[in-house]
């Protein structure tokens, strides 16, 4: 059993990874779990998101997985028994080896173990390659999101799209039978599809105050951030308090602060994104709200997000479901012209780029923004010309974009270009 800690897309990796495990120990799988957060608030369960007979069905050769725990388990007290395996128990990034050392005995002594949070616990090499196959087979083409977001996600992309545009593979992948290729009426076939950038903008609070970064906003803001940490990250403070602070400048020229949303902005213009360009924003409380994204709604006033595209009754079904809102995200991400993000550490950027990749058959370009390169072009601002600048911008993300095969180490749901995964890897 695993019941998955996170929020959508962490839950994802960690429904594959427990594919994996689960064939690796040739057990059978319980239908995964996801644990209510008080950051998510969500209590959806893996039926609300994802298709469970398909999911069951397209793994069924490879992985037994049921609903539930077989009664003559079901009335143990697993966490007695000494089968309750949280995080603390096994090392990130842990190997096969790791879990037939600690697991394996538990489960054939108890029959049953439960991985309880199971964040980011299987690494990446060394694994078995049938391993990594299972997990690209999940991650690809098992999970598919239910007819009620399918369904909103066609409808917010046809919004954008102003078409219904049956773009490619990737959104049948997405949509099932949510997909139509006509257009929504005469007025909008004419005037053509709009194409859109989808933008994962990071500038959440609590990731800019664990930053330690300054943000432009003076003293108000660094007061409120200090604020923050206190409240938030009182290890972190308590840490500080042995270090020479570091600058912010300093900081930031190490690429360790996250873009801002004028940053982001910049760089988007850098690269020649016009005025008029439909840019859907994903999820994330920008902090500073609309004041922050003043400069940004200035330079790019087509801004667009779920709340703006469907009408508050479209929306009203999800609105209480962070982790539902967050697979429209997915799609709109995954399925628009250009995906750019912020912040390449982010769970959704990594996957919504894996699935571009996979899917997107070398037309779905991800813009990953290096933090340190543009860190220094920026510090240049009172030299630098523009057209050196947009040079210098365009080189930096053309750099980021070259395709790669997956290296060591590295996560196949992000990179799955190899031959695990994609059987052609060019
Ligand atoms: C799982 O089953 C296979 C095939 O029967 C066997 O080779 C392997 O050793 C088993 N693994 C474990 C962990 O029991
Ligand atoms: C969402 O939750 C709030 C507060 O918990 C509740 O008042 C509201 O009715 C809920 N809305 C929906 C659509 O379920
Ligand atoms: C311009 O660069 C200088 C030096 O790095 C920096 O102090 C200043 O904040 C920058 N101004 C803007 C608007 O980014």
């Amino acid at each position: 059993m695993v019941s998955a800690s996170g929020g959508l897309n962490q839950q994802r990796v960690a429904i594959c990874n427990a594919i994996a495990l689960a064939s690796f120990l040739n057990a059978t799988l319980v239908l995964p779990r996801f644990l209510y957060s008080i950051v998510w608030k969500d209590p959806s369960q893996f039926g609300d998101i994802y298709q469970e007979e398909y999911f069951m069905n397209i793994m069924k050769d490879e992985v037994n997985i049921v609903k539930e725990l077989p009664s003559h388990l079901k009335s143990l007290d697993i966490e007695a028994i000494g089968s309750l395996i949280t995080d603390a128990d096994i090392v990130k990034e842990a190997t096969p080896i790791d879990y037939l050392t600690k697991t394996l005995p538990l489960l054939l002594q108890n029959g049953v173990v439960h991985f309880l949070g199971f964040g980011n616990r299987l690494g990446s090499d060394p694994l078995p390659s049938k391993l990594q196959k299972l997990r690209c087979k999940c991650n690809f083409h098992a999970l598919k999101f239910v007819p009620k977001i399918q369904e909103a996600g066609s409808l917010l992309i046809r919004r954008i799209r102003k078409y219904d545009a049956a773009q490619a593979t990737l959104d049948r992948q997405l949509f099932g039978e949510f997909l139509t290729g006509s257009p929504s009426n005469k007025h909008d076939s004419a005037r053509g599809s709009s194409k859109y950038l989808a933008l994962h903008l990071r500038f959440e609070v609590d990731m800019i105050a664990y930053s330690l970064c300054d943000f432009g906003g003076g003293e108000k803001e660094r007061r409120e951030l200090q604020t923050y940490r206190e409240s938030h990250f009182p290890m972190l403070m308590e840490r500080l308090k042995h270090f020479m602070p570091i600058s912010s400048s300093v900081l930031r020229n190490l690429g360790r602060c996250p873009l801002t949303p004028e940053e982001a902005a910049l760089m988007l213009a850098g690269l020649g994104v016009k005025r008029g360009t439909y840019i859907y924003l994903a999820s994330s409380h920008i902090y500073g709200g609309k004041f922050r994204m003043h400069s940004f709604t200035n330079l790019y006033p087509n801004l667009v997000t779920k709340e703006t595209l469907l009408t508050p009754s479209e929306v009203s079904p999800f609105r209480n479901f962070s982790s539902q809102l967050a697979a429209l995200d997915f799609i709109a991400c995954a399925t628009a012209d250009v995906f750019a993000m912020t912040d390449s550490g982010s769970q959704l950027s990594s996957l919504v780029s894996g699935f571009r990749t996979y899917y997107g058959g070398g037309h779905a370009p991800t813009l990953r923004p290096n933090k340190k390169r543009l860190a220094a072009i920026l510090s240049e601002n009172g030299t630098i010309g523009w057209n050196s600048f947009e040079d210098r911008v365009r080189k930096m993300i053309k750099d980021g974009q070259s395709v790669r095969i997956r290296g060591f180490g590295r996560s196949i749901y992000r990179q799955p270009r190899c031959p695990e995964c994609m059987c052609k890897t060019y």
